[in-house]
């Protein structure tokens, strides 16, 4: 299977740059190993949907409600991402877990629903630093894997997961080799134990930090199976150049 290198836009991008990035992703990402996602803003989806229409270039959704419809002010359901050009979404990032409360049970409810809708969940899971500090992280993150994906995660096409320790988004640290490679065989050992044979065949991401310096070295770890790309994927020439270091695995 490709390595997935997907990028999360989170907060950023008018209409106009969102739509010159993809426009510039199109033309540079043709050909290559690895399999690319984006994950724009709400607002630009459905523009950089139009722009990415036939492309290498899959796009997704940061977040999504459980619920299919209802009254849920500000909230965008799983079927309006597909309605907008979605076929793909981040859940459980640790920017909703942390600034908006989000638990492993509204995480798992949250991928159902996304699954019914059609759409590839990106799960996302990762220690904080005082969790690291306290030798806690193999726990933390397996409490969030048994709290979050439910039945059938790994079936079909199956959804992915992406390990991110919390300390290494946007501050330019990366654990080391052995430290992203440990957790990946940990995080496979629970895939495995959850899933069975299906689990083996989930892809897991690595984020936190990635830029085009330490993405080779990244990537060629055991059991990863791709990327999740934060600032790094706001500009073409970085983003692609991490899908430049990616392998057909
Ligand atoms: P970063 O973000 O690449 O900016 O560290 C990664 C993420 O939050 O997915």
């Amino acid at each position: 299977m490709p390595q997935l290198i997907a990028g999360n836009w989170k907060m950023h991008m008018l209409r106009a740059e969102a739509v010159a990035l993809a426009q510039a992703l199109r033309t540079g990402a043709a050909g290559g190993a690895a399999e690319l996602l984006v994950c724009p803003p709400f607002t630009v989806l459905a523009a950089v949907a139009e722009a990415l229409a036939g492309s290498a270039v899959a796009v997704g959704g940061q977040d999504c409600h459980q619920d299919k419809q209802g009254a849920h002010t500000g909230d965008v359901s799983a079927p309006m991402l597909r309605d907008a050009g979605a076929s793909w979404v981040i859940l459980g990032h640790s920017e909703r877990r942390l600034n908006h409360g989000e638990t492993s049970e509204l995480v798992r409810e949250k991928t159902v629903a996304a699954v019914a809708a059609g759409l590839t969940p990106i799960v996302c899971v990762g220690e904080t630093a005082d969790q690291r500090a306290g030798g806690g992280e193999a726990e933390a993150v397996g409490w969030q894997l048994s709290g979050s994906l439910p039945q059938g995660f790994a079936d079909g096409p199956g959804g992915v997961l992406a390990y991110e320790p919390v300390w290494a988004i946007g501050t330019g640290k990366t654990p080391t080799e052995d430290e992203v490679a440990d957790m990946h065989a940990f995080i496979r050992a629970e895939l495995v134990r959850q899933f069975g044979d299906a689990g083996a065949q989930v892809r897991i991401l690595y984020g936190g930090s990635v830029k085009p310096a330490n993405a080779g070295a990244l990537l060629a770890l055991p059991e990863v199976g791709g990327a999740l790309i934060g600032g790094a994927s706001l500009t073409a020439a970085d983003f692609l150049a991490i899908a430049g270091a990616a392998a057909r695995g």
